[in-house]
């Protein structure tokens, strides 16, 4: 089974719920993801596709002026820990330094240590702590930012 990863559509916004609902205590709404999907002008999305079109996994951005914030990035449960979650990541970073983007922000929940894993293999830094962020479970997160000159290419 091959795996693409192409800019998302509107037709994806079923496919991108499927994997909030799975991965999320509270998954973001569908009038969200299809705002968000339209918007093209300020957001990025992308989504890890298998070749029977299936949608695997997703990941999308913010951008406002030369800043990104990523709203969020996941994957199906079985297809966790095959290095797609890192494709998927590089792909919308790299697309965001081309459009411009000089930094890119994120949030994560500070027990979340794939997440965690992921975002520090490509360069992201600790920058402050949000108290109480999340809900259901209550935690803190991690505000992290990465600059385009000290993001980890990958190695070709
Ligand atoms: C976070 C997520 C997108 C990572 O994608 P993934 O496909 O599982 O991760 P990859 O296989 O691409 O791993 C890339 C790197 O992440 C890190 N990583 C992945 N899983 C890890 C784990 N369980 N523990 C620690 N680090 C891990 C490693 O640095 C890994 O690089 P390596 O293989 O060279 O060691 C995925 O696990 C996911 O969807 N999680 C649920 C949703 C979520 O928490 N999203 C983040 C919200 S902020």
């Amino acid at each position: 089974m091959s795996m693409i990863v192409r800019p998302a559509t509107l037709e994806d916004a079923d496919g991108i719920y499927a994997i909030e609902e799975e991965s999320f205590s509270i998954p973001w709404s569908m009038d969200s993801i299809t705002h968000d999907l339209a918007n093209t002008e300020l957001t990025m999305y992308d989504v890890l596709v298998r070749d029977d079109g299936r949608v695997e996994g997703y990941g999308g951005l913010w951008r406002v002026l030369d800043e990104g914030q990523i709203t969020n990035i996941a994957l199906r449960q079985d297809c966790r820990g095959n290095g797609y979650g890192e494709l998927l990541l590089r792909v919308l970073m790299e697309s965001a330094w081309e459009k411009g983007c000089a930094s890119i922000f994120l949030e994560v929940r500070i027990s979340n240590a794939a997440a965690l894993g992921l975002y520090r293999k490509l360069g992201y830094q600790v920058v402050s702590v949000r108290k109480q962020y999340y809900s259901e479970p209550v935690e803190d997160a991690y505000v992290m930012v990465c600059k385009k000159e000290t993001y980890h290419w990958a190695v070709k």
